[in-house]
C-alpha cells in the first residue's frame, strides 16, 4: 500500500527519488520521506501530507547525493505523523518498508526494544532487528539474512547502511518491488511507473532473494550467496502514459482513454474475427472441458467480474460463481480440478486475491488472470495470464482498467461458448465485431454527455445519499456506478436490484433523493420504467439511464441520458462511462481530490 524507490548512480538521487514518488503517490499518500547519502552521512527528510509537501521541504537541499531511497506511505502501524513516515533511521541503519511485520510485537519483546522505539511502526522494530545485527556481524548482508528469517508477514524492504555509501539493498516477501539496472544508474521501485522516464526493462525481485545495488549495477543473490539471473521483462508504456497530459486529472484523463484501451487489448487476442488465445497457450481443451468458472476479485474488479457472470452463465449453461476475494477463504469454496478459476486484477498484487487465487490453485482450480501489470504478483502466480492493456492506471478510482477487464471476461467468454458449441462461428464474429464496436459507444458517450453529466452532477452532490437500481446486466452495472461515486464524492451511494426496493429500500427515498436508473436491457425494461415511476412517485429525482430512442413517460423521470442503441449485451461499456463521469463531476464540483480520495490508497497489499 506504500510506494518505494531507490537509486544509486549518476544522477541527482533527490530529484529522482522525488519524481518516483509523485509518480507513486497513487499507491499511499498520508506522507513521504526519503533518505539521502551525503558523503559518509545519511539525511532525512519526511513530511506528512502529499509529495508535493515534501518537495517543497526538501527545496533548500544544495547538496547533490547520489544515492538514496524514498517511501510514500498508506499508514497501517501508526498514526499520520513524521515520526511514523518513513525513512526510518536507526544507528547505521536506514530503511523503508512496504508491508506489515505480523511479529513485530514479539520482536520487540525478544529485543527489548520497547524504550527505544520512537515512532509506533513495525517498520522501526525491523530497523532495530537489522541495527542489532549489523551492530554484532559487522556485515550488512548477513544482518538483513538474519532479520528477515526472524519475519512474519509481508515486506518489501530498502536499506541503507551508513558504512557502506552507494549501495542500496533490497529484499522482498510477498510486497511487490522491482529493479532495473541502467548506464544512468540502478534503481528500484514498488512498480515500474516509477521508472518509466529512465527504464522500461526491469525485473522483479524473487522474494527471499537479496538485490544490491549499486552505481555498476544490479546483482542478485540467494541465502547462501549464490547469483541468481533476474528474470528479466519489458513493458510498452510509455513515459507520458504515467502523466496527466493537459488533464485536469488523471481520473479524467483514464476515462477518455477507454477507447482506446479496448482495442488494445481486444485487437491481439482476434484472429480472423475470432477469438483467439493462442499467444497466451490457453488450452481450448480446457476451456470445453470444465465444469464449473470461480471468479475471485476485490471491488471495481469484482463488479467486473459479476458483468462477466451476468454474460457467461447464461452462455455457457455451466455455474459461475463471484467472489468478494477476502471472504473466498471463509466460505469453504466450492473448487475443484474441474474449475477455472478467473482471478481478476488491474494491479496484480492486492493480497486479498492473492491470498484466493493460492487457495483455488491448491484445491486444483486452474487459475486464468486478467491482470493490468505485467510481471505483478497475481500474473506470475497463475497458469495463464491474459494481460489487459490500459497502459498504467494512476487514479485511486479505476475506470480504463474495469472497462478492459470485462471485455477480456467477454472475448473469453465467447471463445469458451464456440470451443462448447454454444455459439456458432458466425454468431460468435458478429460477437467480436460487437465487441470491438464497444470502443466506439464510449467515445460517443464522452463526446455527447459529458456536459449534461456535469450538470447532473451539480445537482446531486446537494445530497447526502444515492441509489442505483438496475435489473439484469443493468444491476451489474449499477454496483460499479455506487462503488465510484462513493469513493471519491464521498456520497453514500448503494445499488439495488431494481425489484427489491419494495422489500424495504423504498422507505429510504425522501424528497429529492437523487436515483440513478439504468434501464439498458430490453426485456426488463418495462419492469424497470415501474420502479423508476415507483421511486419518483415518492420523491425521488430519477436520472434514467436508457438507449437512445428508448421511449419512457415523463412520469418515470426527471433527467434522461442516452447511451448509443446498442445490442443489449454490450451497454455496458457506455453505461460505465456515463457512471464514470457522473462520479468524477460529483466529486471535482465538490472541489475534492479527485485522483486521491482520503483513506483509500490504489494498490491494497495488506490483509
Ligand atoms: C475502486 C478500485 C478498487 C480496486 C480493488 C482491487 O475504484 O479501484 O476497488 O478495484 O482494490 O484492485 P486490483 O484490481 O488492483 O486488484
Amino acid at each position: 500500500m506504500c510506494g518505494i524507490v531507490g537509486y544509486t548512480g549518476p544522477l541527482n538521487a533527490g530529484e529522482v527519488l522525488l519524481n518516483g514518488l509523485s509518480l507513486l503517490e497513487y499507491r499511499g499518500y498520508d506522507s513521504a520521506g526519503i533518505a539521502l547519502f551525503d558523503d559518509q552521512d545519511i539525511s532525512v527528510y519526511k513530511q506528512i501530507g502529499k509529495v508535493k509537501e515534501l518537495k517543497d521541504r526538501c527545496a533548500d537541499i544544495t547538496d547533490v547525493s547520489h544515492c538514496g531511497i524514498g517511501h510514500t506511505r498508506w499508514a497501517t502501524h501508526g498514526g499520520v505523523t513524521n515520526v511514523n513516515a518513513h525513512p526510518h533511521k536507526v544507528g547505521k541503519v536506514t530503511l523503508i518498508h512496504n508491508g506489515i511485520i505480523e511479529n513485530y510485537h514479539d520482536l520487540m519483546e525478544r529485543y527489548k526494544l520497547a524504550s527505544a522505539l520512537v515512532s509506533d511502526t513495525d517498520t522501526e522494530v525491523a530497523a532495530r532487528v537489522i541495527e542489532h545485527y549489523y551492530q554484532e556481524l559487522q556485515d550488512p548482508k548477513a544482518a538483513i539474512w538474519k532479520t528477515v528469517s526472524e519475519l512474519r508477514g509481508t515486506f518489501a524492504f530498502c536499506v541503507l547502511f551508513e558504512d557502506v555509501p552507494g549501495v542500496i539493498y533490497c529484499i522482498r516477501r510477498t510486497s511487490p518491488l522491482i529493479a532495473a539496472a541502467t548506464p544512468n544508474g540502478a534503481f528500484a521501485a514498488s512498480d515500474v511507473t516509477a521508472l518509466l522516464e529512465y527504464t522500461r526493462e526491469f525485473f522483479v525481485l524473487p522474494e527471499d532473494t537479496l538485490a544490491v545495488l549499486c552505481p555498476e549495477g544490479a546483482f542478485l543473490e540467494d541465502a547462501a550467496g549464490n547469483a541468481v539471473a533476474p528474470e528479466m521483462l519489458t513493458v510498452d508504456w510509455d513515459v507520458e502514459s504515467a502523466k496527466k497530459g493537459g488533464y485536469p486529472w488523471f481520473m479524467l484523463k483514464e476515462i477518455n482513454e477507454q477507447p482506446r484501451a479496448l482495442q488494445d487489448t481486444l485487437l491481439p487476442r482476434i484472429e480472423n474475427g475470432l477469438p483467439d488465445f493462442t499467444e497466451e497457450q490457453i488450452p481450448d481443451d480446457f476451456l470445453k472441458r470444465c465444469k464449473q468458472v470461480c471468479i475471485v476479485a476485490c471491488g471495481t474488479a469484482m463488479y467486473a467480474g459479476m458483468v462477466a457472470k451476468a454474460l457467461i452463465e447464461p452462455l455457457l449453461r455451466i455455474p459461475v460463481s463471484v467472489h468478494v476475494a477476502s471472504e473466498f477463504h471463509f466460505s469453504n469454496p466450492l473448487v475443484d480440478d474441474d474449475t477455472l478459476m478467473l482471478v481478476i486484477s488491474q494491479s496484480g498484487e492486492t493480497i486479498d486475491t492473492l491470498d484466493a487465487l493460492r487457495l483455488g490453485k491448491e484445491m486444483g482450480a486452474t487459475i486464468v488472470s486478467v491482470v493490468n501489470v505485467k510481471g505483478s504478483t497475481i500474473a506470475r502466480e497463475s497458469d495463464y495470464v491474459l494481460y489487459t492493456h490500459a497502459g498504467p492506471e494512476q487514479a485511486v478510482a479505476s475506470t480504463k482498467a474495469y472497462t478492459v477487464q470485462i471485455a477480456t471476461l467477454y472475448l473469453l467468454g465467447c471463445r469458451m461458448a464456440m470451443v462448447r458449441g454454444k455459439m456458432s462461428e458466425e454468431d460468435a464474429r458478429e460477437f467480436v465485431q460487437n465487441l470491438l464496436q464497444a470502443s466506439e459507444y464510449e467515445q460517443q458517450v464522452i463526446e455527447e454527455n459529458n456536459d449534461a453529466i456535469q450538470e447532473i452532477a451539480r445537482h446531486i452532490i446537494q445530497f447526502d445519499d444515492a441509489y442505483f437500481i438496475g435489473r439484469g446486466l443493468d444491476y451489474s452495472f449499477s454496483l460499479e456506478g455506487a462503488l465510484k461515486l462513493k469513493e471519491i464524492s464521498y456520497i453514500h451511494a448503494e445499488a439495488y436490484a431494481a425489484g427489491e426496493l419494495k422489500h424495504g429500500t423504498i422507505a429510504l427515498i425522501e424528497e429529492g433523493t437523487p436515483v440513478i436508473a439504468i434501464a439498458t436491457q430490453e426485456p426488463v425494461y418495462r419492469e424497470l420504467l415501474s420502479n423508476a415511476i415507483e421511486v419518483k412517485s415518492r420523491g425521488a429525482y430519477v436520472i434514467l439511464i436508457t438507449k437512445k430512442g428508448a421511449h419512457a413517460p415523463k412520469k418515470a423521470y426527471d433527467v434522461q441520458l442516452t447511451i448509443p442503441d446498442v445490442d443489449d449485451r454490450f451497454t455496458g461499456f457506455p453505461t460505465a462511462v456515463c457512471l464514470q463521469l457522473l462520479a468524477y463531476h460529483a466529486s471535482n464540483e465538490k472541489g475534492l481530490d479527485v485522483d486521491k480520495p482520503r483513506n483509500l490508497a490504489k494498490s491494497v497489499t495488506v490483509r
